[in-house]
């Protein structure tokens, strides 16, 4: 009688193994197997991190094994399984993977395929074409979409972290349990001794110094001596952790009556304004999202204000960046001056406050959860939903979405909901946040995500033109490393663009991320379906590089540079001064968060910042989702190539007192997981 060697291997996270009884059937071409129980005599099957061996034989020849069935049943309690892959050696000799990486709970049962890649079209067999329809039906009833704000890009329909499907659900909810986190944090960076004065002023700015001792690094450390300072506002915009806002300015606006007078001083060039217009030395940051975003108002006994600046920057003559005018709201007029580095000590620095205030929240809010988060959560659902565990393309987005469902879900369930933790410290909580999404929404466009082209659409592509943007250099070396990647795997698969064209299950991909993501808008400019190799390889390089590097650059530096309250104050208990003359010192401390804000800003900067336990970093592909030699071979030359741009940015690094990391791909999570 037919025998075969099953291999079972189960993960080794926390509570992966289980005491049920597991059963096993193959499926071939020329029958099915009965079901046999994977059971060896005296030993404790499936535990966690084990690979067992069983020998499992059949009735009658079953011919070519295309499917294998796993079921669960109870042994004493319910224990869910997480089933990492199988493999089966058969009579002859052959060996079979079947990947699984997927959680069995309660009464589970999977049937798993062969860990071939397939497309649609590659399938003839009528066993295997059910097996795929069948797995995207089941899927589109567990992965909803859910308009969790009007106008959002739609995310999943789940209330809490638990209503989730099990397999996209965190190891450990504990890990990232805002509340829990914060706490922590606050603990941690010994700041609760100040919670109890939560709305008292600090008294100076050497007075925020108290809740900065625990934990320092060299970055914050270096913000905090130095952020008065023009040349490191200016830095910022090139490297800090919102290094999107700034664009050459080609034009002076018409809502900024700034003249060469009023900016002569900074001037270098004996030029007018205009010649430097002209000349592409002038650079622009303009916060007019901010314009009518209702300031949080849920703490009565604390005003809170908004700004919508614009900030004008000058390239000087040794190429750095710095502020030359800055008018803190949009209409310009005689209670909304243009405050100049000329003016009073103070009235400078305060405007100069407004401006990184406003930054934040922009960060905040866009260039971090919309840009990167909710974004990512749009291509993690219509993958679940459109593309089978079988294509392609499923294998090779499915470590780029890890987690990034559950994070927002948590985030959603105790962060940026209504009376969240977010309302605690921020001027745009308690819903400024959700309009400033709202109306951030029609800029977000296929281009803007496209790496490149954002940089070029702000005119910040010519790198000697402008130099040190080290988020730029890093960035194209990483988008590229990606694209190449992501290339040579569409190149193994799709044999020419009409493969592409006629993929229904990629075409209901692109459609569901057009039509509930960016909701069905053409000024997007995200594609309705793809046509061509090349469309395809820029379109997943955009996906893979926004779930990695662009969180990357946006998340991991946000306890370097906003840990410093002054200089990211994540609320204004002032409204932004309407004349010149009349700043103090007392009056900027007055306006900045107080003691129990801060600290609640500090304990979130910090606890965002942190990687996790067990990181995956981009390249890395633990899950062996694909079997074939030629992708893991594109895998160990994308790692290749990610270690070469790990050297070419230390190098650059090295002996610099900024250094800029987030763009290194050894500190590049794979996915949005925090
Ligand atoms: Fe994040």
């Amino acid at each position: 009688m037919p025998s075969y060697t099953v291999t079972v291997a189960t993960g080794s996270q926390w509570f992966a193994g289980t005491d049920d009884y597991i059963y096993l059937s193959l499926v071939g071409s020329a029958g099915c197997s009965e079901k046999h129980l994977l059971d060896k005599p005296f030993y404790n099957d499936f535990e966690r991190g084990a690979v067992d061996s069983y020998d499992v034989t059949v009735d009658e020849e079953l011919g070519d094994i295309q499917l294998i069935k796993i079921e669960k049943r109870k042994y004493w309690f319910h224990d869910d399984w997480y089933l990492k892959y199988i493999t089966v050696k058969t009579p002859c000799g052959d060996y079979i993977e079947f990947p699984c990486y997927r959680w069995l709970s309660g009464e589970g049962e999977i049937v798993l395929r062969d860990g071939q890649a397939k497309l649609a079209c590659d399938d003839q067999i009528h066993i295997l074409k059910q097996h795929r329809r069948k797995e995207l039906e089941t899927r589109q009833k567990q992965y909803r979409w859910m308009e969790w704000n009007p106008g959002f890009p739609l995310s999943i329909d789940a209330k809490c972290h638990k209503d989730l499907p099990r397999d996209i659900q965190f190891d450990s909810e504990k890990g990232v349990d805002f509340v829990l986190n914060y706490s922590k944090a606050m603990e941690n960076l010994f700041i609760n001794r100040f919670m109890h004065m939560f709305q008292s002023s600090w008294n100076d700015f050497a007075d925020f110094e108290k809740i900065f001792v625990r934990i320092s690094n060299t970055i914050s450390e270096r913000v905090m001596n130095h952020w008065q300072e023009d040349l490191m506002f200016g830095y910022q915009f090139l490297n800090g952790c919102n290094p999107v806002m700034i664009q050459r300015c080609l034009k002076l606006p018409d809502n900024l009556p700034v003249t060469t007078e009023m900016v002569e001083c900074s001037l270098e060039r004996q030029l007018t304004l205009e010649q430097e217009v002209e000349q592409g030395n002038i650079f622009i940051v303009d916060f007019k999202l901010l314009d009518g975003i209702d300031a949080n108002k849920t703490d009565p006994c604390t005003l809170q204000f908004l700004a919508a600046p614009i900030c004008l920057l000058y390239k000087n003559l040794a190429n750095k960046i710095v502020p030359i005018a800055i008018q803190l709201n949009q209409v310009p007029g005689e209670e909304n001056p243009i405050f100049l580095p000329s003016d009073a000590k103070y009235d400078w620095l305060l405007a100069k406050i407004w401006v990184r205030s406003s930054d934040f929240h922009v960060h905040q809010t866009i260039t971090h959860l919309l840009r990167t988060h909710l974004v990512s959560e749009v291509f993690g659902i219509a993958m679940y939903r459109q593309l089978p565990a079988v294509h392609p393309i499923f294998k090779l987005l499915v470590a780029h979405v890890r987690f990034t469902i559950a994070i927002n879900t948590k985030a959603r369930e105790q962060l940026i909901c209504e009376y969240g933790l977010f309302d605690k410290a921020n001027a745009t909580g308690g819903g400024g946040h959700v309009q400033m999404v709202q109306k951030a929404m029609q800029d977000l466009t296929y281009t803007s995500l496209c790496f490149p082209e954002a940089i070029k659409a702000r005119g910040m592509d010519n790198a000697e033109d402008v130099p040190y943007y080290f988020y730029r250099d890093d960035g194209l070396l990483v988008w590229e490393a990606i694209k190449t990647f992501v290339a040579e795997v569409v190149d193994i698969y799709y044999e020419g663009d009409q493969v592409v064209e006629d993929d229904q299950e990629l075409q209901d991909f692109v459609k569901d991320v057009y039509m509930y993501g960016m909701r069905g808008k053409k000024a997007s400019g995200f594609p309705k379906s793809i046509k061509t190799k090349e469309k395809l390889c820029e379109y997943l390089t955009m996906v893979i590089f926004t779930a990695s590097a662009q969180h990357a650059a946006v998340n991991f530096g946000q306890y370097d540079w906003c840990s410093w309250i002054p200089n990211a104050p994540p609320t204004m208990r002032a409204p932004p001064p309407t004349a010149k003359g009349v700043a103090t010192i007392e009056q900027i401390v007055d306006t900045l968060p107080d003691r129990g804000r801060s600290c609640w800003h500090l304990g979130a900067v910090w606890a965002l910042s942190q990687f996790q336990d067990n990181e995956l970093f981009l390249g890395m592909y633990p899950e062996e989702h694909f079997i074939e030699k030629p992708v893991k071979e594109a895998m160990a030359r994308f790692r290749k190539n990610l270690d070469s741009i790990v050297s070419v940015i230390a190098e650059r690094n090295k002996n610099k007192k900024l250094p800029y990391y987030y763009l290194s791909p050894d500190r590049i999570p794979n996915s949005v997981a925090i």
